[in-house]
């Protein structure tokens, strides 16, 4: 059985992936499943932990245990997430978040009227990741891990980097995207950047396997 090395913990973790209203009928989405952030909330429950699963569009079922709390939008996303971190001991960011999002939603289905394709204004989404490591600096009361995932598509290890210390967190988890990694799929492959830690790579296998790898990362640093 799995070890209750998390018994006694309060974890937050998200997953899917954000929907950006354009008006009642569309969105701007992205190809993020859950699974991966399922399968970390289903390896954190198993090792005792208390877990509140944040999940945007995803089309599975509640893991048994979990506190599932559903939505749709980055900006839904970030108030429940800053929400059920209050008391929390660690968070992982595994959800694919939009960076930006239409201005202002049409509150009517959008016509195809006149020759010209209308154009999409957006705005600049929180990073909900970033603002986490910003209140943790400032002194507020915060989880003691801070978990970031990030798809990187070339200069993996000096865009990873750049990122972990750009938002302020102690793990960050970078994918391998392509050849039927990530996205969708049951298998994952990806390199843990430690803050003032050596990278931890973890080999391509099925996502609780990864997800166990970056719970027994976040159990060390556990205070
Ligand atoms: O900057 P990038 O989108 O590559 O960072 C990915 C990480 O940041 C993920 O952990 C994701 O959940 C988080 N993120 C966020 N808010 C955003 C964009 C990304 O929390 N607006």
């Amino acid at each position: 059985g799995a070890p209750a090395d998390l018994a006694g913990r309060r974890v937050v973790v998200s997953a899917g992936g954000t929907r950006e209203a354009i008006d009642p009928v569309r969105f701007i989405g992205n190809r993020s499943s859950g699974l991966q952030g399922y399968a970390l909330a289903r390896v954190a429950a198993a090792r005792g932990a208390a877990v509140t699963l944040v999940a945007a569009n995803v089309a599975l079922p509640d893991p048994a245990g979990v506190d599932v709390v559903r939505v749709e939008s980055a900006l839904q996303l970030r108030d429940a997430v800053i929400e059920a971190v209050a008391d929390a001991d660690a968070v992982v960011m595994a959800a694919a978040v939009a960076d930006f999002r239409p201005v202002a939603p049409s509150r009517t289905k959008i016509k195809k009227t006149g020759d010209e394709p209308e154009a999409i204004h957006l705005t600049k989404n929180p990073d909900i990741l970033a603002e986490l490591g910003e209140r943790r600096r400032a002194g507020e009361k915060s989880p003691s891990v801070i978990v970031g995932f990030a798809a990187e598509t070339d200069d993996v290890l000096a865009n990873g980097q750049a990122k972990l210390a750009r938002k302020g967190c102690d793990l960050l988890v970078v994918n391998q995207v392509g050849e039927n990694l990530a996205f969708g799929t049951p298998d994952n492959a990806a390199t843990v950047l430690v803050a003032g830690g050596e990278p931890v790579e973890i080999p391509r296998g099925p996502k609780d396997d990864l997800a166990r790898v970056v719970w027994d990362l976040i159990a060390a640093r556990l205070v």
